[in-house]
């Protein structure tokens, strides 16, 4: 299932992002609120049951705390992945956090893992989160390696996507749902998004 996330302020907010005269800083923040935004849609269809946990309100009626059934684990794919860690922290603050880190081989082109954790957590709900999805070999890579250490429940969450990573994603992994904030049109040669938003990780971080 691929959903494109529509909303106005999501709109806005990544017109932000394009533009590359916005600086680190808001770029980053506008990042943090998409993620945000997103999360919401992503979790939509998620069971939230009462917890044996009692609260009382201020008009002194006594109910059961209500909590997620789902315990959730988000993933950034390094670096560029961790600009979106915030936001879904935001809307679910139990949430843990693991971390993918791929790098590109040089000989191959093929993505090579460098780095993989996973917090401990009993049937967890993962969600990969990485801004671009470009050719779609980051993504492919990262929901592989999760899948070898035995997780099955993996959703995909980036902002910016064009048809080629998309169709790449559900040919390796139709059984992952993939959420977009915007398709873009195509790859330039050099394998970067059009429209898009230059090097996310460079603009998040700001080494370039
Ligand atoms: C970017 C981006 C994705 C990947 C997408 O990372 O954050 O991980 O490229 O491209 P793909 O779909 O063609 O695999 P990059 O390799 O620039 O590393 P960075 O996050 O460290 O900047
Ligand atoms: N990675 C980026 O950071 N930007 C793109 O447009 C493609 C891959």
């Amino acid at each position: 299932m691929l959903k494109i996330c529509h909303h106005p302020l999501i709109e806005v907010k990544l017109s932000i992002m394009r533009d590359a005269k916005t600086k680190s800083k808001e770029f980053r923040e506008s990042l943090d609120e998409i993620g945000s935004l997103m999360t919401y849609e992503v979790f939509k269809d998620l069971e939230v049951v009462e917890s044996k946990e009692k609260m009382l309100l201020p008009t002194g009626v006594l109910l059961n705390k209500k909590k997620l059934v789902n315990k959730i684990v988000v993933v950034p794919i390094l670096r560029a992945g961790l600009g979106m860690v915030d936001g879904v922290k935001n809307m679910i603050p139990t949430a843990k956090v693991g971390h993918i880190g791929l790098e590109r081989d040089e000989v191959t082109l093929k993505p090579r893992e460098y780095y993989f954790k996973l917090p401990e957590v009993e049937n967890p709900l993962i969600l990969i989160v990485d801004p671009m999805l470009a050719t779609g070999g980051s993504a492919v890579a990262a929901i592989s390696a999760v899948k070898q250490r035995g997780f099955t429940n993996i959703r995909l969450m980036c902002l910016v996507g064009v048809p080629q990573g998309v169709e790449a994603v559900q040919n390796a992994h139709p059984d992952v749902d993939i959420y977009l904030a915007t398709m873009d049109e195509k790859l330039n040669d050099k394998g970067y998004i059009l429209p898009g938003l230059g090097d996310a990780g460079d603009r998040i971080f700001g080494t370039k």
